[in-house]
């Protein structure tokens, strides 16, 4: 075993949360274990449902949010979401409520929470009725789909944004346009500084439509 696993080990034990970032291979490869085994799975979604009790007040029952500007978490990629709480936990990211919240969970109920919401299924926004959706799904073909997926799905290292909230959406743009230590990222900075206010209006309106 080597120091750093076992430093993990107890500070685990001790029900602490170890201050070094947890990388993001890690977190790949923990995720892709529980999900090759059916009866890890189960045992970490159930125990990632409990553990969720308190973020349903904001992100909803089943990881639908019930506010247009707090993210849905269900269908987001396991591995993504982990590596956000890890983000929140070490300061890459930050809010003024999730950057508190993060740091007194376990990392066991990190991970748990990340298969629990992982596997819930997305209710996207009904209809298409904004009328910029369609310009919004134009540059969305011409410039996200290459990335984030012709349904919007995402991966491990990229978000899924179907069926996302809209005033999130925005915000989580102009974050990374404005690349502050908020939230930052080199490859969304550079998409989101082409991008306009009416630019980020129109995919706002579409991507929550994506299902
Ligand atoms: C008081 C409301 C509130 C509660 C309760 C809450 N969250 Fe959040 N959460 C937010 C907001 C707001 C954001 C978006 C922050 C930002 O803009 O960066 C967010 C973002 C997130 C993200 C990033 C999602 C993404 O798409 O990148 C994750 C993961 C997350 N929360 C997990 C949790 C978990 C797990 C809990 C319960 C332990 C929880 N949250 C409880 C408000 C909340
Ligand atoms: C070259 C690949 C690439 C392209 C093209 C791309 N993205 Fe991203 N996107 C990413 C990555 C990687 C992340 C995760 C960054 C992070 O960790 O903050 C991300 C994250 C996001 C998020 C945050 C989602 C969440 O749940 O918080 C939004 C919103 C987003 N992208 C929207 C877009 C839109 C809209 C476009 C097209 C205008 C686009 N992206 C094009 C790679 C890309």
């Amino acid at each position: 075993m080597n120091i750093r696993l076992a430093i993990a080990c107890l500070v685990t034990a001790l029900g602490l949360t170890p201050s070094w970032p947890v990388s993001a291979a890690d977190n790949a490869d923990r995720v892709r274990q529980a999900i090759g085994s059916a009866a890890d799975f189960d045992k970490a979604r159930a125990a990632g449902k409990k553990a969720a009790f308190f973020c349903v007040n904001c992100h909803g029952e089943d990881g639908n949010s019930t506010y247009d500007y707090i993210p849905n978490l269900a269908g987001q990629n396991a591995v993504y979401l982990l590596n956000q709480i890890e983000k929140f936990a070490d300061g890459r990211r930050q809010d003024e409520f999730m950057s508190g919240l993060i740091k007194v969970l376990k990392p066991e109920d990190r991970f748990n929470m990340a298969i629990y919401y992982s596997g819930q299924s997305v209710r996207p926004a009904v209809g298409n009725a904004n009328p910029l959706a369609s310009r919004g799904q134009q540059y969305y073909d011409r410039t996200c789909k290459a990335c984030h997926g012709a349904q919007g799905y995402g991966n491990e290292k990229i978000a899924r944004l179907a069926g996302q909230q809209p005033a999130y959406l925005k915000k989580a743009l102009e974050a990374y346009r404005a690349g502050t230590k908020l939230r930052n990222d080199p490859i969304m900075g550079s998409i989101a500084r082409r991008l306009k206010d009416d630019d980020i209006a129109a995919l706002a309106a579409y991507i929550p439509t994506m299902k």
